[in-house]
């Protein structure tokens, strides 16, 4: 396993063009009737491969990356803004006071924005988290701590903020970039149950096509 990770790994993130399959599985869950009108943040976007895959999902999509490299092609497309910005330097954070449906951030990790991205998040919006773990480091980058999750990690940042829908953490080696990985989905409806039991509202799994799974 080793060698077909490291071997993945050294190829430059943005080549990938197929999304990740955890956001095609959960992005159907993605409300488009909410304030934001189903505006999604693609954060550290990269290559756009997330924003290209959410555009055609019938979804308006906000991607931000330091660079715009691989997002200059989907700048003029309709529904689609791109911001450069520096997410780690004294910039400012630029969403303040604006919410989005979703929030997807794959393969990036910058620990002071976790409570920035849960305020964002509008009623029954929806996060969905994915980049590597402790552990990746002996397979491939990244590899430095500050930049790999701890065990749980995920589940500490959704804690009485967001009902976990999804969570898992492992080797996945047949990735778009495989690795040790923890990925996440949750929703911001804590405080949107109807019941007795304060349980929040469940969710229909659907498939990345719209479908509803077995
Ligand atoms: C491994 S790529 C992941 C890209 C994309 N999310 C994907 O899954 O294909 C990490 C991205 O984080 C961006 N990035 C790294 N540091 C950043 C910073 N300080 N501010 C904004 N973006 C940053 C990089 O430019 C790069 O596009």
């Amino acid at each position: 396993m080793g060698n077909s990770i490291q071997k993945a790994g050294e190829s430059r993130h943005l080549r990938i063009s197929e999304p990740s399959p955890w956001v095609r599985r959960h992005a159907p869950l993605i409300p488009k009737d909410g304030p934001s009108g189903g505006r999604v943040l693609d954060l550290a976007a990269g290559g756009g491969r997330h924003a290209r895959y959410l555009l055609e999902m019938g979804y308006r999509v906000t991607a931000v990356d330091r660079s715009l490299e691989g997002l200059a092609k989907l700048e003029n497309l309709p529904d689609m803004e791109v911001l450069q910005v520096d997410l780690e330097d004294e910039t400012p954070w630029p969403f303040k006071g604006r919410v989005f449906a979703g929030i997807v951030v794959v393969n990036y990790l910058h620990r002071p924005l976790f409570p920035l991205l849960l305020d964002c998040l509008e009623p029954n919006g929806v996060l969905i988290y994915e980049t590597f773990s402790r552990g990746n480091e002996q397979f491939t980058r990244p590899r430095n701590p500050d930049h790999l999750l701890k065990s749980g990690e995920l589940l500490q940042l959704a804690e009485g903020r967001l009902q976990v829908v999804a969570y898992e953490h492992g080797i996945f080696e047949k990735y778009p970039c495989p690795g040790v990985i923890q990925h996440i989905c949750a929703v911001n409806d804590l405080a949107l149950s109807t019941r007795d039991d304060n349980e929040p509202p469940a969710h229909p799994f659907r498939k990345g096509d719209g479908t509803i799974s077995e």
